[in-house]
């Protein structure tokens, strides 16, 4: 499964792009307008950032507003996939914007049956929306189970299932399992992901024990262990 970050703050990007575990990046008009900044300059500073699929969405409301859009943005970077909502207006989009060689990341699908809409108008991603399916008391990670499966059985299918709204690190767990090709994760989730008490007590430890030796410079070990040869 590959890793996106769900953010548009730079800052937070560059920070986790240091781990060198980013795929890509996915933004959306919430995220962008959290952060406050030049949308495009925002797009073109992640591109940059990243080298990997960065999803920038569309505004307008009909078809025709959401190509212009679509080739508008996917002119600011190869890496720019345009995301439009699973709308009839962004299913035609899709469609138009696939035959014209530009990747969709179709957003805010709820049901398996949309992500099947989605697949057949050329998306080359599909977002269903886990933590939101979840704070309505339903198994959001189901829906992903099931769109996974049911792409699965048509080999036709290129689209690639991209879980979103994803809240916690047993929401990233469940999504590998479910067969998701992507996670998009949240900057917390990925804090979450990496820290483990025992993993921090354990490093402790050790380095307490090692303290013991005495030694604080392994350079100058290997140096002595070179000239003993
Ligand atoms: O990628 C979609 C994501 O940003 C939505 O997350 O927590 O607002 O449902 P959330």
């Amino acid at each position: 499964m590959k890793l996106f970050l769900d953010t548009a703050n730079v800052a937070l990007i560059r920070e986790i792009a240091a781990w060198g575990v980013l795929d890509g990046v996915t933004t959306n008009p919430s995220l962008i307008a959290r952060e406050g900044r030049d949308f495009v300059q925002t797009i073109a500073e992640i591109c940059d950032l990243i080298r990997g699929p960065v999803s920038a969405e569309v505004i307008a409301p009909d078809t025709e507003g959401m190509v212009r859009e679509g080739k508008l943005l996917a002119g600011i970077s190869e890496h720019v996939v345009v995301k439009v909502p699973l709308t009839p207006a962004g299913l035609g989009a899709t469609r138009q914007l696939a035959d014209a060689g530009i990747r969709c990341n179709v957003t805010l699908c709820f049901q398996p049956a949309q992500a099947i809409l989605a697949a057949r108008a050329g998306a080359a991603y599909i977002s269903p929306f886990v933590g939101r399916l979840d704070d309505l008391g339903q198994d959001g990670m189901q829906v992903v189970r099931d769109i996974a499966a049911i792409y699965a059985k048509n080999p036709d299918i290129k689209t690639q299932v991209l879980a979103a709204s994803i809240r916690t690190v047993a929401h990233v767990e469940a999504a590998a399992l479910g067969g998701a090709h992507v996670a998009t994760i949240p900057p917390k989730v990925f804090s979450a992901m990496v820290q483990h008490k025992l993993t921090d007590a354990g490093n402790e430890a050790f380095m307490a024990d090692w303290a013991k030796t005495g030694i604080t410079d392994v350079a100058a070990e290997v140096a002595r262990w070179r000239a003993g040869r």
